[in-house]
């Protein structure tokens, strides 16, 4: 299983579903490539915001190694499963392929994790620490669901 998490920048939300995600794979132990991308390129070559490097290490997770990249057309086939942080994300993606099966491809983050509630993982990137910490708190269950998931898929 191949995921692609995807957000705006590449330094805040999906930095942080990626470790936590290939985390879970590995408590799971389900084989697969998780990687992240962002929509804008503003950030490429970058390490991941401080804030969300400090509350990945707070709950024992190190995404200092990640650095950013802009999303590019290849990534669709590339990967099984393309997950957004958000609506407009998700709405910009859309607009790289004319292809259904491409399109088929990209769902909601908390969508796919049967997440209850609001869809969209909140920007944290204008806030302060406290929203990256509820930020990861919704990445971390919506993992846990995910991996689950795929766990079940398999058998
Ligand atoms: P992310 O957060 O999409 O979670 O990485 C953002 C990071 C940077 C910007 C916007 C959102 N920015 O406009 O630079």
């Amino acid at each position: 299983m191949k995921i692609l998490v995807v957000c705006l920048g590449n330094i805040c939300r999906s930095p942080l579903a990626e470790g936590v995600l290939r985390g879970k794979f590995e408590k799971y132990h389900i084989k697969g490539t998780i990687d992240s991308a962002g929509v804008i390129n503003f950030h490429s070559g970058s390490p991941p915001d401080e804030r969300a490097i400090r509350v990945a290490h707070e709950n024992g997770v190190d995404i200092s190694k990640q650095r950013a990249r802009a999303f590019k057309k290849s990534d669709f086939e590339q990967y099984d499963l393309i997950l957004t942080m958000d609506q407009d994300v998700q709405m910009e993606l859309s607009r790289f392929t004319d292809s259904d099966k491409n399109r088929e491809k990209v769902k909601l983050f908390l969508e796919y994790a049967e997440s209850e509630g609001s869809l969209a993982v909140p920007d944290p990137y204008y806030g302060n620490l406290e929203g990256f910490r509820t930020v990861f708190e919704m990445i971390d269950l919506a993992s846990e669901n995910i991996a689950t998931r795929i766990t079940k898929l398999k058998t």
